[in-house]
């Protein structure tokens, strides 16, 4: 939530900023700004409104040198304003800063200023900090009495964090030392990108593809001190840090749009190619197991672990409920899926034979961190099932699986939920076949899996008929989502996505409990989903799907290709192909996908940006 990017070195500082916000975007996209350094003063520009906006305004009134700062705003603190927007100025602009985070103590810290004499313009958390810097700065000047060099302004970002509570990740200027970027983290992410001659700060690695592939993840508590030639990192407890460069391997085309409208119907699209990903080089045919290099876990200490955890948030929380049913079923392991905030304040009786995984698109999301610090407190090995390589959650976990989806950019997530439910069915056959489950079932699982990338590829195919039907229910304000056994979290997933990108009310439930309480929404005007393909309990579904149509609730069905029973009953049908079970997520979401995407798109609706969404949400 909000994106932060800093550059310092001998390019354009303004086209790098709004190029880098412009890639961070999907972390926020209520206002956007950015602070330059000017010969005798920090220019800033800050806009209510897209980074396009932000653009414009620069574009009237350029500003120009080599060093400088940007965000991209999530509010938080007060409205969707040009005066709430970062960079904030502290003191009389002798400081600006971006912030990515919440400060608790924000109120107290204020009321202190305020009675010092500073002059707020905005009612975020943020102007605060950078007040707080420049009375430090101020403070650490007279103790001086010299002109404030680089050691004064780190010494005042020193004594301002101390007295912060709560999450932060931010970068500052100094009119002072026009050379200088001063940046730290504690609990929001920061990542440096190194050139020849110049660095780059972001929240993510995105904005500095294309520019450097050389990158240092600061960790909590790091303070980064970067000048065109030289970058110092310490932490702010045990001092200087050797810095650890690592290599992107992202390129350009995996944030480009390519031919594709929106990055959500890429990101749609790509899924072939993402489960592919999620699969290679994770199959052991011999042993008729998956290869699961990451856990850090010997084998016998995986065989003696006797229950599962799973923790997570919105569609990352589904794919987990998927997960659940598969290591139940193939590992006889009882699991749980916890959200990941209520994990974190609850004291659940997890033993040292439970295995706690943390299931994470972005690697940030701040209850999921915190959850998996919860139990790392306790003792417990944390793994994580994560896509973004580098990120917090990445780093910090005893041992996990990456997805390898490549970069989500549309807010709605799709593809690292199909990559998730992949990984956790990998998961699944490698514990299975350490407890009950025969080479000839693990065998079998890999043959279906296998075919994967391919029936994806076919489900996919059903693209014009779902924009069909998209085009006949959008008007239709309220939905509901039934699906049994592995397709009831696939019912919960399409109605979020319905819900999160074209703002209408859907429940996703389980088929049979829609008998004690959901059916008395079923009216003319409330269709229906039926998760209903061929195989397990279909027939009970096929009954419930009977229920909702004798109280001439409209129904469509996500059904198996040639299902004439299913045709009978529904209004409308959209065909996926025949999969086992375990495998129905992954094929029967993607009609799902598409459908609040089309809907969402005839309402006007922006679909890679919804309203009040961000794509990492890193406070609590
Ligand atoms: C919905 C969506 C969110 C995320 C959730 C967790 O489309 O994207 O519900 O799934 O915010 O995010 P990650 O997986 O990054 O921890």
């Amino acid at each position: 939530m909000c994106g932060i990017v800093g550059y310092i070195g001998f390019r354009s500082v303004s086209d790098v900023l709004l190029e880098g916000l412009h890639r961070l975007e999907y972390r926020g996209y209520d206002s956007a700004g950015i602070a330059v350094m000017q010969e005798d003063h920090i220019a800033v520009r800050k806009r209510a409104g897209r980074v396009n906006e932000l653009s414009q305004a620069v574009k009237l009134h350029p500003v120009e040198s080599k060093v400088g700062i940007g965000h991209t705003r999530w509010a938080t603190h007060g409205e969707t304003t040009d005066e709430n927007s970062h960079p904030h100025l502290g003191g009389n602009g002798e400081v600006a800063i971006v912030h990515n985070g919440v400060i608790e103590n924000y109120d107290s810290l204020r009321n202190q200023l305020m009675e010092m004499g500073y002059v707020f313009k905005s009612q975020t958390d943020t102007e605060v900090v950078a007040h707080l810097i420049a009375h430090h700065l101020a403070e650490q000047t007279r103790l001086d009495s010299e002109e404030p060099c680089v050691a004064t302004c780190l010494r005042a970002i020193e004594l301002t964090l101390d007295r912060l509570k709560g999450t932060f990740g931010i970068c500052a200027l100094f009119q002072s030392c026009p050379e200088t970027i001063i940046a730290a983290r504690s609990g929001s992410p920061l990542v440096i990108g190194v050139g020849k001659d110049e660095f780059f700060l972001a929240s993510d690695a995105s904005p500095l593809i294309g520019y450097t592939s050389d990158v240092v993840y600061l960790a909590d508590n790091e303070i980064a001190v970067l000048e065109p030639n030289s970058m110092k990192i310490a932490h702010r407890t045990t001092g200087s840090v050797q810095p650890s460069i690592q290599t992107l391997d992202q390129v350009s085309a995996d944030i480009e749009l390519g031919d594709f409208p929106h990055y959500m119907l890429k990101e749609i699209f790509e899924q072939p190619q993402s489960i592919a990903n999620a699969l290679r080089g994770r199959f052991d045919d011999g042993e008729g197991t998956a290869v699961i290099g990451g856990l850090n876990l010997t084998a016998q200490q995986l065989r003696t672990i006797d229950r599962v955890v799973l923790t997570a948030c919105g569609t990352s929380w589904h794919a987990g409920l998927v997960g659940e049913y598969l290591l139940e079923e193939f590992a006889r392991l009882p699991t749980e899926v916890e959200y990941a905030s209520e994990l974190r304040y609850r004291n659940p009786p997890i033993t040292d034979r439970t295995l706690v995984f943390s299931i994470t698109q972005s690697g940030e999301t701040a209850d999921t961190l915190a959850a998996m610090r919860e139990c790392k407190r306790k003792g417990h090995p944390t793994l994580a099932i994560c896509n973004v390589v580098g990120s917090t959650i990445a780093r910090e976990a005893d041992g996990g699986i990456y997805l390898h989806a490549g970069p989500e950019i549309g807010v709605a997530s799709t593809k690292a939920f199909t990559s998730q439910v992949t990984v956790l069915t990998l998961l699944a056959l490698y514990l299975g076949r350490m407890r009950h489950l025969s080479y000839p079932a693990g065998k079998r699982i890999i043959k279906q899996l296998k075919m994967m990338p391919e029936k994806i590829e076919e489900a996919l195919k059903c693209h014009e008929q779902v924009q069909e039907i998209a085009d006949k229910y959008s008007q239709f304000n309220n939905f509901l989502y039934l699906g049994r056994l592995y397709n009831f979290p696939v019912a919960l997933e399409g109605a979020l996505k319905l819900k999160e990108i074209s703002y209408i009310h859907a429940e996703g439930y389980p088929a049979a409990e829609m008998k004690h309480g959901p059916i008395a929404l079923v009216d003319e005007q409330t269709p229906s989903f039926f998760i209903v393909p061929r195989g397990g309990i279909q027939p009970k579904v096929i009954s419930n799907m009977e229920e909702v149509k004798a109280r001439k609730g409209p129904v469509i069905a996500v059904a198996t290709e040639g299902d004439r029973e299913v045709e009978r009953i529904a209004d409308d049908v959209i065909t996926v192909p025949d999969v086992e079970d375990y495998l129905q997520p992954l094929v029967c979401s993607i009609p799902l996908q598409l459908f609040s995407y089309h809907v969402a798109l005839l309402r006007g609706c922006n679909v890679d940006r919804p309203r009040n969404l961000a794509k990492s949400v890193t406070v609590e």
